[in-house]
């Protein structure tokens, strides 16, 4: 197994947010079309945040932690903050990937904005 951080073992062993959100406000599921690993992310947002963010993932220990990693910094996030959270910053969060597994991050990254590209805000009435 590559050299993983504690941050990379202690994701992947014990998952933060795993499952999905029934009735959510964005859903996305991506696969890395080279090594066929896949994540499944689905978010509820209240008042223009996500208040709540899950996973599953089938895949490499350090997609799984990615994954996992990636729900704990949505959470609270507004969606701009979201679109602009970049696969370095959820690596860099798990105290860095060994060199061979940087790509793993990138599938969260794609998951978010694949789910996020989805949504559509409600429209406020107006009176
Ligand atoms: Fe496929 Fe890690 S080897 S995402």
């Amino acid at each position: 197994m590559p050299a993983y951080s504690e941050i990379v073992l202690d994701h992947y062993q014990n998952p933060r947010n795993l499952g999905e959100i029934e009735n959510a406000d964005a859903v996305a599921e991506v696969e890395n079309p080279v090594c066929g690993d896949r994540a499944r992310l689905s978010i509820r947002l209240s008042d223009g945040r996500i208040a709540e963010a899950r996973f599953l993932a089938e895949g490499c220990p350090a997609a799984i932690a990615a994954a996992s990693m990636t729900t704990v910094l949505l959470t609270g996030m507004t969606v701009g903050e979201a679109l602009a959270l970049r696969d370095t910053d959820v690596a860099q969060a798990l105290g860095g990937l060994p060199p061979n597994k940087v790509h793993c991050s990138v599938l969260a990254e794609e998951v978010i904005q694949a789910a996020l590209a989805r949504y559509v805000p409600p429209v406020t009435a107006v009176p």
